[in-house]
């Protein structure tokens, strides 16, 4: 869909109605947004290479960078790629949720190669959200969905942050409130039967490891040959600097909390704590709205209060540091 024709962007909710209009606007080629247990989805027919292709111009997202075919269930998986035994057993323990696998692609796979980007691989996903179940349904194909938002910028976890990337350029949001997790699922590679993990996200690594009974391999992905090619340092990038564990705030500064009590120097009309109990879990489902409200403020940057790198924590610390990275 060229950007020089602005569409107009229509505001559904999730009535049966509804997710059936989304579902026909996604088998004829259209872009919709949807709701997941992670974050926003930009959907599109994955084996539909024109809406693919405008898929990515939407984003403003480079073609070389994979997409996630999303399934209703996970037979549908299967029919997609070829999963090796601990893969099988992830899938399994984890699906429907936020945990993408990476496969070797079937042979006869109906996911169209530039939702691939060419690769031998494949990306899938079983989202956990009754509403993204029943429009990949009404599809009726496998459906190609990044973040909803412009390439680089942070990704949505309400319908009005789509709006605010999106509007103009893709043909309908489908608005089921927040989103539960907050962050984007965890992708695990699976090429063979070693398990790497690629992002860390939504399922917490340590759920993950009880699973295969042993430690997962770390990705050696670097910034020319990124095992997750979308996976660029500089990416989730607020306006204002972010300068992390900050042990004292300056004046004029706005602080990004964690727990209680405030870091010194924390003036409350320009902190937001992502979770005053120190929960993880809801600091991970609070993490991309208050980026935002943060940097639309009139202050000199964002400080961030240290926080546990356990569970969701290793997702929140793996988005802000690339928050924080040079541009
Ligand atoms: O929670 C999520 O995963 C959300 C929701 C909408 O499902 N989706 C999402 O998609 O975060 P996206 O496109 O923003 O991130 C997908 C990542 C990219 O970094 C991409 O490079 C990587 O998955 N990826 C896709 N296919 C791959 C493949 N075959 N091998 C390695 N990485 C792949
Ligand atoms: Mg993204």
């Amino acid at each position: 869909m060229p950007e020089a024709t602005p569409v107009h962007t229509r505001a559904l909710g999730t009535s049966a109605a509804e997710i059936a209009e989304g579902g026909r606007l996604l088998a004829a080629g259209c872009l919709v947004a949807f709701p997941t247990e992670t974050v926003y989805g930009l959907g599109a027919d994955a084996t539909n290479p024109a809406a693919i292709a405008s898929l990515y111009a939407a984003k403003g997202r480079p073609s070389f960078n994979p997409l996630i075919a999303h399934v209703a269930h996970v037979e549908d998986a299967f029919a997609l790629g070829d999963f090796p035994p601990s893969a099988r057993k992830l899938a399994e323990a984890f699906w429907p949720g936020a945990l993408t696998l990476v496969v070797p692609v079937s042979e006869n796979s109906p996911v169209c190669e530039l939702a691939r980007a060419g690769l031998a691989s494949i990306a899938i996903r079983v989202p956990d959200h009754p509403v993204a179940t029943a429009l990949i349904k009404a599809a009726g194909s496998p459906i190609a969905a990044p973040s909803a938002n412009r390439s680089g910028h942070v990704s949505p976890s309400t319908a009005a942050h789509v709006h605010a990337d999106l509007d103009g350029i893709i043909e309908a949001v489908l608005d089921g409130g927040p989103t539960r997790i907050g962050v984007e699922s965890t992708i695990l590679g699976c090429l063979d039967d070693t398990v790497v993990m690629l992002r860390p996200g939504g399922i917490a690594r340590e759920a993950i490891e009880t699973i295969l009974g042993t430690p997962l391999a770390e990705g050696k992905g670097d910034e020319a040959a990124p095992l997750a090619p979308g996976r660029l340092t500089s990416h989730y990038a607020p306006r204002q600097v972010l300068r992390l564990d900050a042990q004292g705030i300056q004046p004029g500064e706005a602080c990004l909390a964690f727990g209680l009590p405030l870091p010194a120097g924390a003036t409350p009309a320009l902190t937001l704590n992502l979770s005053e109990r120190g929960d993880v879990a809801e600091a991970a489902a609070n993490l991309y709205q208050h980026l935002r409200a943060l940097d639309a403020m009139d202050a000199q940057g964002i400080a961030v209060a240290d926080f546990p790198r356990r569970g969701l924590g290793e997702a929140i610390h793996d988005r802000l540091m690339r928050a924080a990275a040079p541009r």
